[in-house]
Formats: C-alpha cells, sequence, structure tokens
C-alpha cells in the first residue's frame, strides 16, 4: 500500500518474465504498436505519447528540455515534493521560475495561476509547469480550472506532471488541451519501475524547434522518428514493455470509468474510515488524490507505527517526506488494489491503534463499517 512501487498482477508478472526478445524483430514492433495505440486510449489523446526507458523524473527532464531554452520564463506550482522538483529540474537548466508555492497539504490556488497569466501582456511566460497529483502530500491540484488559465493566455506551454494521476482519475488530454503530460510505469500502469511517459501536443512541438538546451538520450525528436517506424531510438527495457502490453491489455479489459471509480471509492473509503479511528487527513479534504491518502501522526511517531504494521501483518505503508517524516503517513491506493486490499488496511491500522489505547473495538468496527459504505464489494 505504496505509491509506487505499486503492486504487479501475476498476468503482468508472467508477461515480464517471458524471454526477451530483438528489440528490431517485427514481433517487437508489434508490441510497440499495441502498446502506443493502447497508451494513447490511457491517455484520451490523438497526441504522439512517447516511451522512454528511464523511471518517472526522465519524462519530467524532457518535458522541459525539449521544449525550451536556458533563460526561459516560467511558472512552477510548487506544494510539495514532486513541484519542488519541478523547481529544480527547470532551475539548473537555467529557465527562469516563477515559483507559486502553496504550504505542503494545501492545494494550489488557481487564482494566482490566473492574476500571473493576464498580467504577462508581453507573453513572456513560455510555460506553466505542475504537480497534478502531488503523491508526498495526498492533494490533487486542480489542473482543469489552472489550465484554462494557460489556455486563456495562449501562448504558454502545459506540462504537467501526472504520474500518479494517468491510470487513477481523468486526465482528458485532448479534451483539456494539455501540452506535455509525464508519467511512470509503476504507478497506475500496474507494472515495475523502469519505464516513463511522455505525450507531447502538436503545439509542443512546434515549440521544440525553438529549444536550445542540450539532449541526447531524451531528445524526443528521436523518439518520434523511431515511433513512426514502431520502433525506439536505443535498446528499450524490452521485458517492461511485454508486462506494459499486458497491464494496458487489463486497464482496456476494466475500462477507464470502472478504473476512476474504484480508485475514487478506495479514496472516499480510506478516508471515511480514518475519521472513524480519530486520525486526521493531512489534506485538505475536498483536494484529497485518488492515488494516496496521507494522515497525520499526531498522538504517536509515524516511523514506529509503520514498522509494526509492517512486522505483525505485512502491509507497507509510506512515511512522510523531508521535514514531515515521522509526522504523516501514507497509504498508496493507486494500480491494482482492490477492496480487500482497503479492508485489511484499515483493519491493520485499527488494530494497531488498539494496542495504542487510541481507538476502542466499536470505533474499529464503526471505520470498516463506514469503508463499506463506498466499496463496490
Ligand atoms: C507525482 C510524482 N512525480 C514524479 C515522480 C518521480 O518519478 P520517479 O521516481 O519514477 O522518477 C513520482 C514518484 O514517486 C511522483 O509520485
Amino acid at each position: 500500500m505504496i505509491p509506487g512501487p505499486t503492486p504487479v498482477p501475476e498476468r503482468v508478472l508472467q508477461a515480464l518474465g517471458s524471454h526477451p526478445i530483438g528489440h528490431r524483430s517485427k514481433e517487437f514492433q508489434n508490441i510497440v504498436k499495441t502498446t502506443t495505440e493502447n497508451l494513447k486510449w490511457l491517455h484520451q489523446t490523438k497526441n504522439d505519447v512517447l516511451t522512454i526507458t528511464g523511471s518517472g523524473t526522465a519524462a519530467m527532464e524532457a518535458g522541459i528540455i525539449n521544449f525550451l531554452s536556458k533563460g526561459d520564463k516560467v511558472i512552477c506550482g510548487e506544494n510539495g515534493k514532486f513541484g519542488e522538483r519541478w523547481v529544480k529540474v527547470a532551475k539548473e537548466f537555467g529557465l527562469d521560475v516563477i515559483t507559486i508555492q502553496e504550504e505542503w497539504g494545501k492545494p494550489l490556488d488557481p487564482d494566482k495561476f490566473k492574476e500571473i497569466l493576464e498580467n504577462d501582456n508581453h507573453k513572456e511566460i513560455k510555460a506553466v509547469i505542475l504537480t497534478h497529483s502531488e503523491t508526498s502530500t495526498g492533494i490533487i491540484n486542480d489542473l482543469e480550472t489552472i489550465n484554462k488559465y494557460i489556455l486563456n493566455h495562449g501562448k504558454a506551454l502545459s506540462i504537467i506532471d501526472c504520474v500518479t494521476s494517468i491510470g487513477a482519475c481523468n486526465v482528458p488530454t485532448d479534451e483539456w488541451a494539455l501540452d506535455i503530460v509525464a508519467s511512470g510505469s509503476q504507478k497506475g500502469y500496474m507494472i515495475p519501475p523502469g519505464l516513463s511517459f511522455i505525450s507531447v501536443s502538436k503545439k509542443a512541438w512546434e515549440a521544440s524547434k525553438n529549444s536550445n538546451l542540450p539532449k541526447f538520450y531524451l531528445n524526443l525528436k528521436s523518439y518520434k522518428k523511431s515511433l513512426d517506424n514502431d520502433s525506439n531510438p536505443y535498446t528499450p527495457a524490452v521485458n517492461l514493455m511485454f508486462a506494459l502490453d499486458e497491464s494496458l491489455k487489463m486497464m482496456r479489459e476494466e475500462g477507464l470509468i470502472n478504473i476512476f471509480k474504484r480508485h475514487e471509492q478506495h479514496k472516499l473509503a480510506i478516508s471515511a474510515a480514518v475519521k472513524e479511528l480519530k486520525l486526521n487527513l493531512f489534506a485538505e479534504e475536498d483536494s484529497l488524490s485518488p492515488a494516496i491518502t496521507a494522515i497525520k501522526a499526531e498522538e504517536f511517531d509515524a516511523e514506529i507505527f509503520r514498522k509494526t504494521i509492517q512486522e505483525k501483518y505485512d502491509i507497507q505503508l509510506a512515511g512522510g517526506q523531508d521535514h514531515l517524516k515521522g509526522q504523516i503517513f501514507r497509504i498508496g491506493h493507486l494500480g491494482y488494489v482492490n477492496d480487500k486490499d482497503i479492508i485489511t488496511a484499515i483493519t491493520a491500522i485499527g488494530l494497531t491503534l488498539y494496542e495504542y489505547n487510541l481507538v476502542t473495538e466499536v470505533e474499529i468496527g464503526n471505520a470498516l463499517i463506514k469503508a463499506k459504505e463506498f466499496l463496490s464489494s
């Protein structure tokens, strides 16, 4: 129950264990073709969706170095660890960063984006960069509204980290006209770490013609050129591609609406249950991520709590990052997670709090009944 690497279905593990094949073979070309079609389905787009061998951060970096130039003015939203990473990457490549910051646990304020974008009379802002689902705090930022202000600006590209929102909630790339969407394999995709994905709009490809930042392995033009031939510029992680092929098939079998519904139900079940266990959510209630729930550990040390749950119940929960270490714990409910996993996690949390004398038998029962109200089973 961590937000990545997430559990991998048996079917996908079996595909992963197949003997590797040549990446220039016809057989592999077919896999690239099918996965690309299915990735477009998942991203709800006709844009190019490119697959990179590298973790999610590779797609984030590619999203910057292919479309921007040194000194370009950009806005970065920062309300957690991964927003902070955007700022670091952007500054590393010499961009002129305006940071819109919010306290960790609070969502980004769309009005702050609106104000800066509306006052940019000379259209100097080249991109707006932010994280949709902020894994470090369990917040989902209001991408739809912020994106409307980006579209009104007309010039700036949207560069979005959807690492823990793709495959968990609705990210309609074409309907919202998102330019660059980055994601990674060990999350909603239900496969091990090692692949990342980036969708690129026509507007972004146009902007790439003026980009002067250095790039070689992550030069997306090479990926696009190869993809037109159902191929890769370099040796891809062949076995992860087998796994991706299988996991995307599973996702198509379940259907996008059902996938989003399942994540929403699990989010609601957990937040309702933890309140019955007298715990407080870390993130603001109307901005809860469908991928992960962060919970305050006010009367105990979160790290010892997590260790007990791991040792006694064999359930891994995530800890707080940076200054939140020991203060919060996080329950991942992203990817291949079912109702049983949710019920088991709530039970383990309840029983551990019971041992701490922080809850009663009745409160554990109430937590499970509350959770059940939101679950399908
Ligand atoms: C929101 C978000 N962005 C980016 C990343 C970075 O991805 P990776 O660790 O795969 O490079 C993660 C990984 O946890 C994430 O959750």
